[in-house]
C-alpha cells in the first residue's frame, strides 16, 4: 500500500512538471494554435495574410509586435486587407499580457530561420 502511495506521487510529480516545461516551451505556439492564427499564417508561404517569417521580417523586437497585437499601432505590412486582421485583433487584445508576449516570441522565432 505504501509502495502504491509512493508510486502515484512520483507519478503525479512528474506529470505537473511535464506539463510546466511544455507550458514553458511551447505556450506562443499553443495560443497561435487555439486562436486560429494559423489558418492565415502559414510558416513557409504567404496565404490569406502574409507568412510568419515575413511578419518576423517586419517586425524588429517583441514590444512592436506586441504593441500591435494589443491594438496600439497600425500594421507595418500592408496587403489592403486590414478589416480582415482588425477582427483578429480582438481576440489578442482579450488574453494575458503574458500570453501576448508568447505569441509574439512565437512569431519573431520565425525570422531566425
Ligand atoms: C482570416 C484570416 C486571418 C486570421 C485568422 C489571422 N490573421 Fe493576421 N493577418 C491577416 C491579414 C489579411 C493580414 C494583412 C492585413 C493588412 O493587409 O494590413 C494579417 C496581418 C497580421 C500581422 C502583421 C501586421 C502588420 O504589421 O502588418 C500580424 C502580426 C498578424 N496578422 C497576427 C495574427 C495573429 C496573432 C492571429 C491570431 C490571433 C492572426 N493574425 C489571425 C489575416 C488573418
Amino acid at each position: 500500500m505504501r509502495r502504491f502511495v509512493l508510486l502515484t506521487l512520483i507519478g503525479c510529480g512528474c506529470l505537473m512538471l511535464g506539463t510546466m516545461l511544455w507550458a514553458a516551451a511551447s505556450g506562443g505556439e499553443a495560443t497561435f494554435h487555439s486562436l486560429k492564427c494559423y489558418i492565415c499564417h502559414k510558416p513557409d508561404r504567404r496565404s490569406a495574410g502574409p507568412s510568419l517569417p515575413e511578419i518576423a521580417k517586419a517586425y524588429g523586437g517583441q514590444q512592436q509586435l506586441v504593441q500591435y497585437l494589443q491594438g496600439e499601432s497600425a500594421p507595418l505590412i500592408d496587403l489592403g486587407k486590414h478589416k480582415v486582421m482588425e477582427r483578429q485583433l480582438e481576440k489578442t487584445k482579450e488574453i494575458s499580457a503574458a500570453e501576448r508576449q508568447d505569441l509574439a516570441n512565437y512569431i519573431l522565432s520565425f525570422g531566425e530561420k
